[in-house]
């Protein structure tokens, strides 16, 4: 069997191979605490499950229109509309398999062969392997720990060229956890306006945000035309397994992504949809979860402070911390953050996802989708571990 050399060229996901290897470890009956989880640690909310579950007891099992039934599709303008502060028709809405396929599908609808994709660094995982999925060529531009991890324009003048079409923003943003202010939007999206740049702002993050307000770069002038908001069920509902996400954005856009969708997955899973519709209604358990996640924000920054030699950007939303460890990758004269990892993952039990995978070496990404037990436990345990290095 010969693979093909687009297949090839996609690189396995880092954060899933090493679950894998966690669960190996505790297969053997170690305790190993693990900070690498994507996801929130919480049940989906009960209400969400039984509108699921009538769905099925219903009947409601069969195919749905492509791109949605037209409640959620509604629903989703509604929200967008009160949230937001973005005015869409139910057309301009598309509901895929999670919010990864959404974007996926909007890169293989927007690229042409060699066409640049702006990507600011350090990033999430699947957009540099969707890019060249899709046939694109992503730009890395890289962000600085001194300026917060924030992108910058000269930046963004400096590295496009003839050939690049779209810029992806990600706030909050995973791994670091940056949530852009109005101005710097506003000025982001000036120089997208006049250098004719498309946006996919992937907004999935948007609730777990900490004292900051999430706003969408789609609402500043010009912008909405030229943006696709991404957003799902995943993070906010505790929804992973669920797979719902959904886009909103131009009209045709929209319509050759449907296409797309007809022909690969056809509708997201029917039950599922109606399992959404139940979850866009729900604030309470949605506050108490991010409530949750402050505590332990709080509590993580606390116990990383402990450790001499380390630093970090607080983060401003997500569940996740992006500390620099290259002082102590140093003094194990490790090549690389996986070195360092594979030594805290033997020597304390504690499972960190090496910052190579998200375009920043020297770094880890520590998720506080943890119990507050085991993030104090499993930083004390790292903390003992780096300093006998
Ligand atoms: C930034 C970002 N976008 C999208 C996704 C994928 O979300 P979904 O489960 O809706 O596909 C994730 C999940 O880890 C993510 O971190």
């Amino acid at each position: 069997m010969e693979l093909s050399r687009k297949a090839k060229r996609i690189a396995p996901s880092p954060t899933l191979s090493l679950a894998a290897k966690v669960r190996e470890l505790k297969k053997q009956g170690k305790k190993v605490i693990s900070f690498t989880a994507g996801e929130p640690d919480l049940d989906t909310p009960l209400p969400i499950k039984e509108a699921a579950k009538k769905a099925l007891d219903d009947g409601f099992t069969k195919y749905t229109p492509t791109t949605g039934i037209p409640e959620l599709k509604e629903r989703i303008v509604r929200k967008l509309k009160e949230e937001n502060h973005l005015e869409y028709e139910a057309r301009e809405i598309i509901v895929s398999p999670g919010a990864k396929f959404v974007i996926f599908n909007a890169l293989f609808a927007l690229l042409e062969e060699g066409d640049e994709v702006l990507l600011p660094s350090p990033y999430w995982v699947s957009y540099p392997e969707q890019i060249r999925m899709a046939g694109g060529k992503p730009l890395i531009v890289e962000t600085k720990e001194e300026d917060g991890f924030k992108l910058q324009i000269e930046d963004l003048e400096r590295m496009k060229g003839d050939r690049t079409r779209l810029l992806i923003l990600n706030s909050p943003s995973n791994p670091v956890g940056v949530v852009y202010k109005r101005e710097e939007l506003a000025q982001i999206g000036e120089w997208c306006v006049a250098n004719d740049i498309f946006v996919i702002s992937d907004e999935i993050y948007e609730k777990m945000v900490y004292d900051v307000e999430h706003i969408s770069i789609a609402t500043f002038p010009g912008m909405k035309e030229r943006t696709l908001v991404v957003n799902g069920m995943s993070k906010t509902y505790s929804m992973t397994g669920w797979r719902i996400g959904y886009g909103a954005g131009p009209k045709e856009l929209i319509e050759i992504m449907g296409r797309i969708q007809d022909h690969t997955t056809s509708n997201p899973t029917s039950f599922a949809q109606i399992g959404a519709l139940r979850a866009l209604e729900l604030v309470d358990e949605v506050k108490d979860m991010v409530d949750i996640f402050r505590r332990r924000r709080e509590i993580l920054l606390e116990e990383l402070n402990k450790i001499p030699n380390i630093s970090c950007v607080p983060p401003q939303g997500t569940f996740y911390a992006f500390p620099n460890v290259s002082y102590y990758m140093e003094k194990m004269g490790a090549d690389s953050t996986d070195e360092l990892a594979s030594y805290l993952l033997e020597e304390a039990g504690v499972a960190v996802v090496p910052g190579e995978g998200f375009g920043a070496k020297g770094y880890v990404r520590l998720s506080f989708a943890v119990s507050e037990d085991d993030i104090r436990e499993g930083l004390a345990r790292m903390r003992d571990a780096l300093l006998a290095l």
